[in-house]
């Protein structure tokens, strides 16, 4: 859906999202272990970590049952007061939290259209004082999956509202979204059957560091559940397995960037179906989902 309003808010980058746990200890230790995650800051019920560019990329927090994607942050390099009234005058609900995050002590809460999730804007998060190359940890949150019940009041509210812009399609039922180059920060597929988190996917720095990661999993006896692979939405090189409570997990690289909004293609990649590479709708197909090879009908499931 080519987004025809200029939008009134302008997210810039996805920086955070919530997971919810019956046993924080045990996600806080996978977390830690396996995805290398640095913990920032531990409290009795709620846990920080970050890959190590925010103060944190992930939150884990107790619940009496798992849910992930329980919210997200997004960075919005925009007044704080603008954001609230715009969101107000647009007729949604909104809350100015300051006691959300060390990190973030200025936020605006809005929910989100359909799940009702608390979706957080805030203008920048402190650093962490976590430096220096490390062979297994991800390099940032890289984005988030969710059904949705309504795929048009959705689209809406991320490109209209948050200024999130379209990046593909596949057949009328599964849409990528972008808020700077990356290809997706946000993806988000129709469904009456299914609700909550599709999938969160973390970004590794290239193909050595992901195969760097796979290994490290292997030998904490976690196994994928499908990938590698290469997507045709993104053309991103993907595995997928699931954490302690059964959320999946991806991890990518070679996501498709939109270098420049001008130009309107992603930058050019010999993998590339079209040159130019432009945001399209995509075919329900193998390639699309997979190009290199087996389809896992789960993760079209909807
Ligand atoms: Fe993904």
């Amino acid at each position: 859906m080519p987004q025809h309003n200029p939008p009134l808010l302008n997210v810039s980058k996805i920086g955070y999202v919530g997971f919810e746990t019956p046993d924080v200890d045990r996600m806080v230790e996978h977390y830690t272990k396996v995805l290398d995650f640095v913990l920032v800051e531990r409290g009795a019920n709620q846990a920080f970590l970050t890959t190590n560019f925010d103060h944190h990329a992930v939150v884990i927090e107790r619940a009496a049952t798992s849910r992930a994607r329980s919210y997200v942050g997004y960075e919005l390099r925009e007044d704080l007061d603008f954001a609230e009234e715009t969101l107000r005058t647009a007729g949604y609900t909104v809350d100015r939290r300051h006691d959300i995050a060390p990190s973030t002590p200025d936020v605006v809460v809005v929910a989100e259209p359909g799940s009702g999730i608390p979706i957080h804007l805030y203008d920048s998060q402190s650093g962490t004082g976590v430096s220096g190359y490390t062979p297994v940890r991800p390099t940032k949150l890289g984005h988030v999956a969710a059904f949705t019940p309504d795929l048009n009041l959705l689209q809406g509210f991320y490109q209209d509202l948050l200024g999130f812009r379209w990046s593909d399609t596949v057949g009328d039922f599964f849409v990528f979204l972008r808020c700077n180059a990356d290809h997706h920060a946000a993806n988000f597929l129709a469904s009456t059957k299914r609700e909550g988190m599709h999938h969160v996917a973390f970004e590794a720095r290239d193909l050595n560091h992901l195969q760097t990661q796979l290994d490290h999993l292997a030998a904490h006896q976690v196994r994928l559940d499908w990938g590698p692979g290469r997507h045709g939405p993104g053309h991103n090189i993907f595995t997928y397995h699931r954490d302690p409570d059964g959320n999946t997990i991806e991890l990518f690289t070679q996501l498709d960037l939109m270098i420049s909004e001008d130009n309107g293609y992603f930058e050019p990649r010999p993998w590339h179906e079209d040159f130019p590479q432009v945001p399209k709708t995509w075919e329900v197909d193998l390639a699309t989902i997979n190009s290199w090879g087996p389809v896992e009908q789960a993760q079209l499931d909807h």
